[in-house]
């Protein structure tokens, strides 16, 4: 049996702590978990804790019941006070109805039929990325390859001119980042972020992310398109329109959600072939015919964003454990993909694996808005990279310091035309 990446195999390791996952998932404790106790509590150093949901039956139950399991209270393991709450809600942390009217402004940008129409302006900003840089035979495939991809689609989706892309990639790894000293001066685990308590991921960088949406805001008003972002700012979804703030946060959700996590999974996705030499042969004999599985295997396997939080609403349980009103509960899609009970050999990559009824997008209400995107991209990526690369060999992967994001800051790799 091929272990995907592989770890250190210490089935007590902290799950809270970031510093966890700078040598990988920490895949054995979770294993342990759903195995012998699949709803645990968790305590955190500051006496408050969390129920870990690991199995995936779990993470679904949870996920779709916002009737018992609320959004509205935050959805990052970090608790916060009601005015940081307040002030950094986006349409993650509302519940149905009003989830509903805010998703509803944004979805019609992002629905399968219509990202398809982006399919070959991707594959065309994927040959101009791989004609600057293959060449070079040797580089950091994050920062040259996968870096650049997810965000200037976006740029391009959102009409926000590509020459600022790299602007977005810098502001949003020090946000979403924020226990990475690589990529933020304001370690949120190490210093006192008491400042910017009320900004996204209390991040400074979200100053400039907001000063930046004003801009748009104002070209927008000025000149109003045919877009999602002229959408967020004409729209009333309750009788009246976003307020300034609301839609610098919704800015801020989107930059981040559709640019930090796809780049991650891109290079997932070449560490796992590297690792697995019979099926990249297998990809290499029949690329059109595996695309589309091999995607879908890549995104179970990577499953960048490794949990979500839910709060209990009302007392009930989740198989058999009671849990109180107010009590936190964390939703792991990443233990949830490799659950033995609905995977057959989940630490096989398996490039034709279907069924492949993989977590990684979450499910429910809040099921992600960028999944079709985001599935383009990878598919695309895999395409391009195969039909043009005929060798390649990936170094060691140096992983984020986070406990939220599993994601790769560089890849060294060599590749043959
Ligand atoms: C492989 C890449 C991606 C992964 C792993 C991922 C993961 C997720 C997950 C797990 C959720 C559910 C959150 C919850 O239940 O609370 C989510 C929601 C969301 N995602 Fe993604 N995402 C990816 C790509 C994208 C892209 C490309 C966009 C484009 C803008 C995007 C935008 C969003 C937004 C706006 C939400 C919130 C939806 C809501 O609350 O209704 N994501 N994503």
């Amino acid at each position: 049996m091929t272990l995907i990446d592989r770890v250190p195999d210490d089935p007590d390791v902290d799950i809270i702590s970031h510093d966890t996952y700078v040598t990988g998932f920490p895949h054995a404790r979770f294993r342990r978990m759903r195995e012998e106790t699949p709803v645990s509590w968790v305590e955190e150093s500051d006496g408050s804790g969390f129920w870990a949901i690991t199995k995936h039956a779990d993470v679904i139950e949870v996920s779709r019941d916002y009737h018992r399991f609320t959004a509205s209270r935050g959805i990052r393991i970090e608790e916060m006070k009601p005015d940081e709450l307040e002030a950094r809600r986006t349409m993650m942390e509302y519940d149905p109805p009003e989830h509903t009217r805010l998703r509803r402004l944004v979805q019609p940008g992002f629905t399968p039929k219509v990202v398809a129409t982006y399919e070959e302006a991707f594959r065309r900003l994927v040959g101009v990325v791989f004609d600057r840089v293959l060449p070079l035979g040797e580089f950091d495939f994050v920062t040259e390859i996968a870096r650049e991809l997810p965000i200037r689609m976006l740029c391009r989706l959102l009409g926000i001119p590509e020459a600022d892309a790299a602007k977005m990639v810098a502001w949003g790894d020090q946000m979403i980042s924020n226990a990475d000293p690589e990529y933020t001066p304001v370690v949120v685990d190490k210093m006192d972020t008491e400042e910017y308590r009320l900004l996204p991921f209390r991040s400074p960088a979200a100053l400039e992310v907001f000063r930046y949406a004003e801009e748009i805001a104002m070209a927008r008003r000025g000149h109003p398109q045919d877009d999602v972002l002229t959408t967020l700012l004409t729209a009333e979804p309750d009788g009246e329109p976003l307020s300034d703030l609301e839609f610098k946060n919704f800015f801020t959700l989107l930059m981040v959600a559709g640019n930090e996590t796809t780049r991650h999974t891109i290079s997932y996705g070449l560490t796992f072939l590297q690792d697995h030499p019979e099926e990249l042969e297998r990809l290499r004999g029949d690329i059109v015919g595996l695309s589309e599985t091999a995607t879908e295997e890549v995104l179970r396997a990577s499953a960048v964003t490794m949990h979500f939080r839910r709060t209990v609403a009302e007392d009930t349980e989740v198989r058999g454990v009671p849990m109180r009103r107010g009590d936190k509960v964390v939703i792991w899609y990443t233990s949830a993909n490799y659950d033995e009970e609905v995977f057959t050999d989940p630490f096989v990559f398996d490039l034709t694996r279907d069924p492949n009824p993989h977590v990684t997008f979450g499910t429910g209400r809040h099921v992600c808005l960028g999944a079709s995107l985001a599935r383009l991209e990878v598919r695309v990526f895999l395409e391009e990279f195969m039909s043009r690369v005929k060798g390649f060999s990936v170094g060691a992967p140096d992983r984020l310091r986070s406990n939220f994001i599993r994601g790769i800051k560089h890849l060294p790799v060599e590749v043959t035309l």
